[in-house]
């Protein structure tokens, strides 16, 4: 019995020993303890033993039983203490990684370009002022003198959205709304979102951007007009460009004319940028027509003014070589994401 009992003991000290994990602890277990144990077995059998050896044997293999489990006991708190190791090192977030930044967005080129305008006009004392897209025919042709029979409204295909209101045309119309709003002196800038029914192909779009720019007080002349622009000019494209104005038409500005300024690409030797003509056509302009300042009641006698529009596309265009105006509205990375 005894020879027996150190036997098992042996065994089963040496197998929790190579147990490696719990499950096979648990193995274990079964094979050495169970009730289909070789232990179990011999504790069986004692009924055989007479009744002077049954307690002694009785002792033996219950510290037989002790001893095991109590090794199976500690090997179990070792095991789980090395899985729980390995599962906190498995888990554990390395904040020593380099994180995944978020894609940068970027400004459009148009707002590049439109805050790039508005910085050089805020210099100069112009606030900006925003206007609605959605406009009265009042505002966008009536009171700037273009009257509901008067051609120039057939040159501006427009989107109509009721009777009496369109999306604008022109960013005109806030040459009135300001001067409802505001007395003399004023001076603003106004730039947005424009819509005309144009076929769409690489230099028209039914929606493009204007900017707008008026400067009432007293005694304001065409000298005004030509200082503003060409300093505006040189502060954009460089010192070096010329501006040009020659004649032109508005019913809400006279006299009108067209500003062009010499080719910042070429030194007006000629090349695709200005069509070989040496200039680039940014815009009109011209001194607030009277019937303007009537409309809003100012005084034409004791005040006049200026205005001027210019296309932020053709600009944009101009100034990066862009080639075609749906680019802009693609919404193409490969595209936007050069500016
Ligand atoms: N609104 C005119 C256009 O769209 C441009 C312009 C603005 C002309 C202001 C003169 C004065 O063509």
């Amino acid at each position: 019995m005894n020879q027996k009992a150190d036997a098992i003991v042996a065994a089963a000290l040496e197998a929790v020993a190579h147990s490696d994990s719990i499950q096979e602890l648990e193995q274990c277990r079964i094979t050495y303890l169970g009730k289909r144990s070789a232990l179990h077995q011999l504790q069986k059998s004692m009924g055989s033993l007479s009744a002077e050896e049954r307690p002694g044997a009785g002792a033996l293999l219950n510290e037989c039983r002790k001893t095991i489990q109590g090794r199976m006991d500690s090997r179990r708190s070792e095991l789980a203490a090395v899985e729980l190791e390995n599962r906190l090192r498995s888990e554990t977030i390395d904040v020593t990684l380099p994180g995944r930044a978020p894609a940068r967005g970027r400004r459009h080129p148009i707002s590049l370009v439109s805050r790039q305008i508005f910085d050089i006009f805020e210099k100069m004392g112009f606030t900006v002022l925003e206007g609605p897209e959605v406009e009265e025919e009042f505002y966008n042709f009536d009171a700037l003198n273009i009257p509901p029979d008067h051609p120039a409204r057939e040159d501006q295909d427009s989107f109509y959205i009721a009777e009496d209101r369109l999306l604008r045309t022109q960013t005109s119309g806030m040459q009135v709304r300001t001067f409802k709003r505001f007395k003399p002196p004023v001076a603003a800038i106004s730039p947005g979102k424009c819509f005309r029914r144009d076929t769409v192909d690489a230099t028209h779009s039914h929606t493009f951007h204007q900017l707008e720019g008026f400067l009432v007080d007293r005694g304001v002349s065409m000298a005004d007009l030509k200082g503003v622009l060409t300093g505006f000019v040189h502060q954009m494209f460089g010192a070096e460009t010329r501006v040009r104005f020659r004649p032109d038409f508005f019913p809400f500005t006279e006299p009108s004319a067209e500003i062009a300024i010499s080719c910042f690409n070429c030194g007006q030797t000629g090349c695709r940028v200005c069509s070989t003509t040496g200039w680039i056509e940014i815009g009109g302009a011209g001194m607030i027509h009277p019937e303007v300042f009537n409309s809003v009641g100012y005084d034409y006698e004791t005040c006049s003014g200026f205005a001027f529009g210019m296309g932020i596309e053709r600009i944009v265009m101009k100034k990066y070589g862009v080639s075609d105006i749906r680019q802009f509205y693609e919404n193409d990375m490969r595209f936007l994401s050069q500016f």
